[in-house]
């Protein structure tokens, strides 16, 4: 297939190379777990498309993973079903194969999320669920003063919310998901009480929008960020953060019901 990288991923960020550590440091969390099912309803088979290592897949469903890239299949854990080689934009299932159609932190590396989204419309015979970030609040997290270039990309790679919801069609509705202090989903705005945990090379690693600026970027972002949180300037500015059980950032969740 066309546009796919040596270890088949499909997107536009590389996991033969981002891959290794992910599931580490990307453990699903109950609570955003939680959202998730509540999306759901009451199906009981779901494909879960752009599944990587099996995020957010419930034991008690009976579900139907998709991942192009043979990296993030290997980090599957033994419990849960290997995934099929396959792409969004062309789901290998016949209409309205599934309860329902859920991807997670995936669409806005699709190829054609358009065509992905009508694909999981038309194999879902109720939710369609997206669990995605609003690129029009992406820069409001405190990480925009220290690496701008990263929530940049992030911004422009992620498609707006309104043309989500188009392509998916049906009745939707869009629901902000807050991140709990301790998540265990480390994606940037996971860490807004634990600047730390940003330091470690490992931890951005996870996140694919770091792999798209330059090391010296990363290198200025790191300098500044430890020079900051030594002095006690981050914490000045951004302390409350700490003791803040709960962040509502760019994360939601967008659910399309046939109409
Ligand atoms: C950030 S990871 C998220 C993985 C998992 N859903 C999770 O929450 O941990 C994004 C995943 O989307 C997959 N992906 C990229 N392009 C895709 C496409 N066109 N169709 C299906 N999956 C794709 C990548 O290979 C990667 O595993």
């Amino acid at each position: 297939m066309s546009g796919r990288g040596a270890d088949g991923s499909a997107g536009d960020a590389d996991y033969g190379t981002i891959g290794g550590g992910y599931a580490t440091y990307r453990q699903p969390d109950a609570r955003i777990g939680q959202a998730i099912a509540a999306a759901l309803g009451g199906a009981r088979t779901v494909v879960n498309v752009g599944a990587g290592a099996g995020s957010y897949e419930s034991t008690t469903l009976e579900v139907t993973a998709v991942e192009p890239s043979a990296s993030m299949r290997a980090q599957r854990p033994a419990h849960l079903s290997a995934a099929v080689d396959a792409v969004a934009e062309h789901l290998p299932f016949d209409d309205g194969a599934f309860d329902a159609a859920m991807t997670i932190f995936s669409v806005h590396q699709w190829s054609d999320f358009r065509a992905g989204l009508r694909e999981m419309r038309r194999v879902a015979r109720g939710p369609a669920v997206v669990l995605t970030c609003d690129p029009g609040l992406v820069r409001d997290f405190w990480l925009y003063e220290y690496a701008p270039e990263v929530l940049d990309t992030e911004a422009r790679r992620y498609p707006a919310v309104a043309d989500l919801t188009e392509a998916l069609g049906g009745r939707t509705t869009v629901t902000a998901v807050p991140i709990p202090v301790d998540c265990t989903d480390g994606f940037n705005e996971a860490y807004y009480a634990r600047p730390e945990m940003l330091l470690d090379p490992a931890a951005r690693q996870a996140c694919s929008a770091w792999s798209f600026v330059d090391e010296e970027a990363r290198e200025r972002f790191a300098a500044d960020l430890r020079r900051d949180l030594d002095s006690g300037a981050w914490d000045a500015r951004f302390g409350t953060l700490r003791q803040q059980p709960f962040y509502e950032g760019s994360l939601v969740v967008i659910t399309s019901v046939p109409a």
